[in-house]
């Protein structure tokens, strides 16, 4: 059977038969990709006993199926194309057979530097063609990348890789963003100076920009001399189905970042599976996904998706807004980009800076457009729909998670009729359900409450990188039996589905995902900060703010406000430095310590009535101090 559904009926029966059938139906759907050696159980394991398995038994590697596997056919067709940051410079395209030489030599570059199947290999670049290249040759040799996002500090980064204990760092000397330099190699010595980034043994670094940066020797190398000495072939390692492919670091509600743990067959099968039907890519098309490779997004839709399907995916190294805000389209009309997939933020951001930057443009070759990352609000979604699409693209707003490995729910395409501020229906396989206050599933169709899902999907997380209890407190405990999403959800009498956002203390601030509790630790850092509370509240671009309510040892001066940001700059990244910072005599905390973070919430957001019960609070009179105070 194909992968591709292309009408409802089929939407329907396939639907139908991974419900009924799941053994049978992904059976047939991993037909369509190469085995070494086929599988002895379709699915095993439950979520109950934190042991999913897709496919187990069976053998393959993850770069055939990306690479080797089209050759025949498509060794010609550009596999991936690549925009730099500035419009000025050359477009560089890699045909099939140019990627999968570049993959292999790089694979043979990591070889020479040890590297060996197990081994955790740290990506810290900018979004040029080797992050994607550097990606795809660990997972030639069964190593396991860790993506860190360029924007990360030294010290996220030295976190990042001390967790997981990675032997060779891959960076760029530095990164073009719009009209900045980002210091790659300079924050990676950085971080390696670190006591906790020991594990590290070699340092690969790819030039790009051209800046000096210091070289320690035996442990730098430069990606050019390597890489001309190395061969053009590379077998792949032969690696079983549940062998890890990748850990990528995410913000959950406490403590520090959790290394997501995905494997290898059922992350393959579900973003082959997945970037088929939702974006309905044809022959000839060409696909953008404008994430960067540093989020999950960028993972499985811009590299692995893509090229299982043997599409021509776009590479895009700059920012939306330079030289100036025209610049997305006209990547659209310079490539003709046929599906673009990005952000609501961007989306806003752009709809911000006036019609004029789009209407210039032809944006005749674009068939579909994509969301993803956190609800589209109305306002944007039709901006999107009329004014990008000229009312002839469907939106695929596309709900998922770093932790689901692909899309769980949306539209496909050209087939399931959308709704704004919708992603409408479960993929097949995807069984959602909505719990409400006492933990129980809601039976009725119209209904709202916390999203789960009911049954293990081929990409779901397999666990936390060394901490399995974690894994199994945060997202399989709440509801027994079933993976918690964390967010919460509506769905209509036609069984349609609306994400509402997050219903834990995890902030969503430009798509980007940030625990309050790890701001909080960072703006603690800072030597007057006695303690802090952090919240989101709603912003006109970002979806969301970062809203710090600051208690501070004496009377400061106003240069603290400064000093905090840095050191949250300094923590985490600039991604999470707070939009507002109140500087507040106390926070309100019930009789047992806990912070009653629903008033914060409410005050941040400008609602000062109906508080609730506050009857519990053991000082009243800092909400009042507080309210006077809100900016
Ligand atoms: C959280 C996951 C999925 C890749 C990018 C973000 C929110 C994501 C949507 C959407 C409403 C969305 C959820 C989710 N989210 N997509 N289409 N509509 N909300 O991945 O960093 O793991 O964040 O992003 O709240 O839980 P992530």
């Amino acid at each position: 059977m194909d992968l591709k559904i292309s009408n409802m009926d089929e939407y329907n029966n396939a639907y139908a038969m991974a419900q009924s059938n799941p053994q049978e139906f992904w059976a047939q759907m991993a037909t369509n990709f190469q085995w070494t050696k086929k599988w002895d159980e379709v699915q095993s394991g439950t979520i109950e006993q934190a042991d999913i398995k897709w496919f187990d038994g069976a053998q393959l590697n993850i770069t055939e199926n990306c690479l080797d596997r089209h050759l025949e056919k498509r060794s010609d067709q550009v596999a991936l194309l690549f925009e730099p940051n500035d419009p000025s410079e050359e477009t560089v395209k890699y045909t099939y057979a140019q990627l999968h030489a570049a993959v292999c030599k790089t694979a043979n570059m990591l070889k020479e530097l040890g590297v060996k199947k197990g081994d955790r290999v740290c990506i810290y670049m900018s979004m040029v063609p080797e992050q994607l290249i550097s990606v795809l040759a660990c997972a030639r040799l069964g190593a396991i990348h860790s993506v860190v996002f360029g924007g990360f500090s030294a010290l996220a980064l030295a976190g990042r890789i001390e967790d997981c204990e990675c032997k060779v760092l891959i960076t760029n000397d530095a990164g073009f963003r719009g009209n900045k330099i980002i210091p790659l190699k300079e924050i990676s010595d950085e971080a390696l100076k670190m006591k906790e980034c020991r594990s590290i043994e070699k340092v690969l670094v790819h030039k790009r920009v051209g800046s000096s940066v210091s070289m320690q020797e035996g442990r730098d190398i430069w990606w050019h001399d390597l890489y001309a000495k190395c061969s053009t072939e590379c077998e792949a390692e032969v690696m079983s189905s549940e062998d890890p492919l990748f850990i990528l670091y995410t913000s959950g509600s406490t403590g520090k970042p959790k290394g997501i743990l995905h494997t290898t067959a059922g992350y393959m099968v579900w973003a082959a599976y997945t970037f088929a039907n939702v974006f309905q890519v044809d022959e000839g098309d060409t696909y953008w996904c404008t994430a960067d490779i540093g989020w999950i997004t960028g993972h499985t839709y811009i590299t692995y998706g893509p090229l299982l399907n043997g599409a021509t995916t776009t590479m895009f190294e700059g920012v939306p807004t330079w030289p100036d805000a025209g610049r997305f389209w006209d990547i659209v009309d310079k490539h003709k980009i046929t599906h673009f997939y990005t952000a609501p933020t961007a989306i806003r951001a752009l709809m911000g800076c006036g019609n004029e930057f789009v209407t210039n443009k032809s944006l005749t070759s674009l068939k579909v457009l994509g969301s993803v990352g956190e609800p589209i609000n109305e306002e944007a979604w039709h901006w999107y729909d009329e004014v990008v699409g000229k009312k002839k693209c469907p939106i695929v707003d596309t709900w998922w998670q770093t932790e689901t490995g692909g899309i769980l729910i949306s539209p496909l395409a050209g087939i399931t009729k959308t709704i704004p501020c919708f992603a409408t229906k479960p993929l097949p396989g995807v069984s959602p359900v909505l719990m409400n206050s006492e933990g129980e599933v809601i039976e009725t169709t119209e209904a709202s409450g916390n999203l789960c899902i009911d049954r293990p999907w081929p990409g779901m997380l397999r666990g936390i990188w060394g901490d399995m209890e974690r894994f199994k407190q945060t997202y399989l405990s709440a509801y027994p039996g079933k993976y918690f999403t964390g967010d919460g959800c509506k769905r209509d009498q036609f069984s349609n589905y609306r994400i509402t956002g997050r219903v834990d203390d995890v902030l969503n601030i430009s798509g980007h995902r940030i625990g309050t509790a790890e701001v909080e630790d960072a703006i603690d850092q800072h030597p007057d900060v006695i303690e802090a509370a952090v919240v989101g509240f709603p912003h006109d671009v970002k979806g969301q703010g970062i809203y710090a309510y600051v208690v501070t040892g004496h009377d400061c001066e106003d240069s603290i406000k400064a000093e905090i940001i840095a050191t949250v700059n300094k923590m985490i990244g600039p991604i999470a430095k707070p939009d507002k910072i109140q500087i507040v005599k106390g926070l309100p905390k019930t009789r047992s310590g806990k912070i009653m973070r629903r008033i914060l919430r409410k005050i941040a957001s400008h609602e000062f009535d109906n508080f609730g019960d506050t009857s519990t609070l053991l000082d009243p009179s800092v909400v009042d101090e507080i309210k006077d105070g809100v900016l």
